[in-house]
């Protein structure tokens, strides 16, 4: 006994020699010499087929030990078990046929195969302790190596126990009731959340499209729509002939029409009313009314008109433009912008130029 453990290399060096010994090879067990009767009965066709190979030869690698232990179909395992059967008169026991049939054999005998070979040859009443042997059925092929080294180094294998199982963290006592699962969460503000959801690549390119596309919609709808000027109508109502005495200029719709009413009797000694653009005909600035002066001056360059548009002074080519006015059947004054009537064209002595005061 010693306390140095086999390596695996010991243990199929220790098969590989057993055969020899203890002829669990085919060679061994097809030999004529010296094969046990039981261990022929189980060997069957195998036994009876001609030796493959001399005597002597023995396996060389785990393959052949194997293929030696599928061939005896007495392997350690299943020549422990298959004694029983035949003994109770049965089929003979079923020659494992692959490496679990074989492992599941060694398992049931709970010894190592090569410590377990002898017992191929043992009745099946010293077969039956070993088969609650120490090694239980269900073990790892670790632990089956671990149990081969201990019989190798003769020291019986002893139960390996369980490793103990790490013991779980205690799972918390969850709060009763539906309040207290949301008093467990973490509170989220709404606006967070709707930052959150807003702030997603997903939504935000959505987001963008959509202005885009609205924008697109409200040029389209505009394309659609003609173009109109938004102006004042040509025509206005600016009173009736009492509101302007004569020899005066009112410019109460300048700022707004560009409009004077003039009411004045000194273009040919008529009494008139008539209405005149306050638009300089230079270069078209907007001339004031200079009562003292009885005039209308020109900031720009520096043009005169008499009251009656006449122009006198400065660079103004020509008179001012009068616009059409009409006195309706109501008595009030009305001013038509649409028509102008100039003074050089002789177009003064149109009736819709002026209202004759009488
Ligand atoms: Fe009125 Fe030149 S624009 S004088």
């Amino acid at each position: 006994m010693t306390d140095k453990k086999p390596s695996t290399a010991d243990i199929m060096a220790m098969l590989r020699k057993k055969p020899g010994a203890e002829a669990p090879a085919p060679a061994a067990e097809a030999a004529p010499a010296a094969p046990p009767p039981v261990a022929a009965e189980a060997v069957g066709p195998a036994a009876e087929a001609p030796a493959p190979a001399a005597p002597a030869a023995k396996p060389k690698g785990t393959a052949d030990i194997m293929a030696a232990i599928r061939a005896k179909g007495t392997a350690p395992a299943a020549a422990a078990a298959a004694p029983a059967a035949p003994a109770a008169g049965g089929a003979p026991a079923a020659k494992p046929k692959g490496t679990s049939d074989i492992m599941a054999a060694i398992r049931a005998k709970g010894a190592a195969p090569a410590g377990a070979a002898p017992a191929a040859a043992a009745p099946a009443a010293a077969v039956a302790p070993k088969a609650a042997a120490p090694v239980a059925t269900g073990k790892s092929p670790a632990e089956m190596i671990q149990a081969m080294r201990a019989q190798a180094a003769g020291v019986a294998p002893a139960a390996t126990a369980e490793p103990a199982k790490p013991k779980l963290p205690a799972k918390p006592a969850p709060a009763a009731g539906k309040a207290g699962a949301k008093a467990e969460q973490p509170r989220r503000s709404f606006f967070g959340a709707l930052c959150a959801a807003l702030c997603t690549p997903y939504y935000m390119a959505w987001t963008t499209l959509s202005v885009i596309g609205g924008f697109w919609g409200l040029g389209i709808a505009r394309f659609m729509m003609p173009n109109t000027v938004l102006e004042l109508p040509s025509k206005f109502k600016v009173g009736s002939i009492g509101d302007y005495p004569l020899g005066t200029v009112s410019e109460k719709y300048k700022a707004a029409r560009a409009v004077w009413i003039v009411h004045t009797d000194s273009y040919d000694g008529q009494n008139l009313i008539y209405a005149l653009l306050s638009v300089c005909t230079h270069l078209g600035c907007t001339p004031s009314w200079l009562d003292a002066e009885q005039k209308f001056k020109c900031p720009c360059h520096g043009s005169g008109f008499y009251i009656n548009g006449i122009n006198f002074e400065g660079p103004a080519p020509r008179p001012l433009e009068r616009l059409g006015l009409t006195l309706g059947a109501d008595g009030v004054l009305e001013v038509d912008k649409s028509i102008k009537f100039q003074e050089e064209l002789g177009q003064w002595s149109d009736p819709k130029s002026f209202v004759k005061v009488s």
